[in-house]
């Protein structure tokens, strides 16, 4: 009974220090250079098919991590999770895996790779925007097999500090068509 009601206390806690939200499913704009566009609460992802890779951008608000999930579900278990943050010593990025709807690791450390083939992170006044590659084939089970018109899940999460492992000040889930 004691500890129901501590977990029920704990969830409220991450409740009310972090927002989070379905928005279904969302139709990009698509521009005339051929990159398509969702709009996420105050964020922007964006993305383009390339030859045998899909090239991302993410504009979030904050000055802290930003990250973009593709796959599993609920929450992050079994996501492909790329994050990254800017700070004095500049971009920094990794390819995670959600280990559980509330937690993740380094794919290196789940015995796969970081597919991550180019990235950047620059915070330009209260946003980040994070640039990065991923290949249409992964090079392990973690991450998703990239397709161009394929419905598939997508995070968008951000923090309010630097680092991988703090909690988000924002969690989304959403389907687009790639
Ligand atoms: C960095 C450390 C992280 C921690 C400690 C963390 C922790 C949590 C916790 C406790 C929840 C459940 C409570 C809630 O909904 O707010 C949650 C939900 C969620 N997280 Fe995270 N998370 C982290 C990173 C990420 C990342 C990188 C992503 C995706 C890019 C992400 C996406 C989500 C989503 C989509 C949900 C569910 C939102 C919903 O549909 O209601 N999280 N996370």
């Amino acid at each position: 009974m004691r500890s129901a009601f501590l977990v029920a206390l704990l969830i409220l806690c991450f409740c009310s220090v972090s927002h989070a939200g379905d928005l279904g499913e969302l139709t990009p704009a698509e521009g005339a250079d051929g990159w398509k566009t969702v709009e996420m609460e105050g964020a922007s992802l964006s993305w383009i098919g390339n030859e045998d890779s899909f090239s991302f951008r993410l504009e979030a608000p904050s000055t802290g991590w930003v990250a973009v999930g593709f796959g599993g579900g609920p929450a992050m278990k079994d996501a492909s999770l790329i994050m990254g943050y800017a700070d004095d010593d500049g971009a920094h990025y990794r390819d995670d895996h959600g280990t559980s709807p509330v937690s993740h690791s380094p794919d290196i450390d789940n015995n796969g790779a970081d597919d991550i083939l180019e990235a950047d992170v620059q915070e330009y006044g209260d946003s980040t925007v994070f640039t990065f590659t991923l290949p249409v084939e992964p090079s392990d089970d973690l991450d998703p097999v990239l397709s161009p018109g394929d419905a598939i899940r997508i995070l968008v999460a951000w923090g309010g500090g630097d680092g991988f492992s703090g909690m988000h000040r924002e969690a989304l889930s959403a389907r687009i068509e790639l």
